[in-house]
């Protein structure tokens, strides 16, 4: 792999150093993009990708499947990819969004596996053209440009990953425990206050708050102060990105009276100070309306 960068995540050596970014990979036989896509090391963030045409082959050591139409493929992170159109097919146009997820999806992510970590999803007749039509929309949605498009498209995406969940889940079981939906709506809700009091928490649901911190890390994947810390951390991003709010004003909106103290913490989960973040971003959105701008029509959805 060569180190230079460019800007069309069709193409190898893009950067990927976004929250979401999604697209269509039309692959023709000897086309432009009848290459593998080889990226041995995976990439940072989550990517789903949607058969539309034509099948694709996946490919881990000795081992591959094939993916055909209204098939959809989930490589987590460092999950290795090489795959290509298959052989003896014409053509694979593929659907994808690549994503970092929010803090509370551990358990919609969590798909069945076809080789190693790879994920696969093959929907029944019934909700195939659903889930087909919905992804299609979050693609589109995350190419546009609007300032709230990814915040949309990120919405849109968890409820396809509830759909999916709902879809391949018959037993209740799987589903996630009514009390720590409460522990998360109430924490949402209190996210101002400066201290978190696990104690108020627990009698929130009746249990004790051993009790409850263990169920809530069991299905969370982590402890309530810590998802309780990641809210705060994305309220904060939210609010930078999409307001002109004082960095100390978003501070206290999220339980940091001491401005030093929130800039501190941030930057130790974010690597950069609030303000850097803001202007980074700001940078990041005139970035990607340049990219898309540029990307010749084949990147793009044409309908
Ligand atoms: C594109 C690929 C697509 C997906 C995204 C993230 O270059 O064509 O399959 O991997 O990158």
């Amino acid at each position: 792999m060569s180190n230079v960068q460019q800007n069309d995540p069709l193409l190898p050596d893009y950067s990927f150093n976004v929250h979401l970014v999604s697209g269509l990979t039309p692959i023709e036989k000897s086309g432009k993009f009848d290459f593998f896509i080889d990226r041995p090391k995976g990439l940072n963030g989550y990517i789903i990708n949607l058969t539309y045409a034509g099948q694709g082959t996946i490919y881990r050591n000795n081992d591959s499947f094939n993916c055909h139409p209204g098939d959809f493929v989930l490589f987590p992170p460092k999950e290795p990819h090489l795959y290509g159109r298959k052989e003896d097919e014409s053509n694979w146009f593929h659907f994808w969004i690549y994503f970092k997820p929010r803090s509370t999806w551990k358990y919609l992510l969590s798909w069945e596996n076809r080789i190693e970590n790879t994920g696969f999803y093959r929907p029944n007749i019934k909700v195939k053209k659903e889930l087909e039509q919905l992804f299609i929309k979050i693609v589109e949605i995350g190419q546009s440009t609007s300032i709230y498009s990814e915040n949309l498209a990120m919405s849109m995406l968890e409820q396809f990953l509830i759909r999916r969940a709902q879809e391949t889940s018959n037993k209740s079981s799987k589903d996630i425990d009514i009390r720590v939906l409460q522990v998360c709506n109430y924490l949402i809700d209190t996210l101002d206050e400066n201290e978190l009091m696990l104690d108020n928490v627990a009698q929130k649901v009746c249990l004790s708050a051993s009790r409850i911190s263990h169920i809530f890390k069991d299905q969370i994947g982590m402890s309530i102060g810590q998802w309780r810390q990641e809210q705060r951390i994305s309220r904060a991003k939210i609010l930078l990105q999409t307001t002109n709010l004082s960095i100390a004003n978003i501070g206290r909106s999220i339980g940091f009276e001491d401005q030093l103290y929130f800039s501190r913490i941030f930057k130790k989960r974010i690597g950069l100070s609030p303000q850097k973040y803001r202007n980074s971003s700001q940078e990041q959105h005139e970035r990607k309306i340049k990219d898309i701008n540029s990307l010749d029509l084949y990147g793009k959805i044409t309908k």
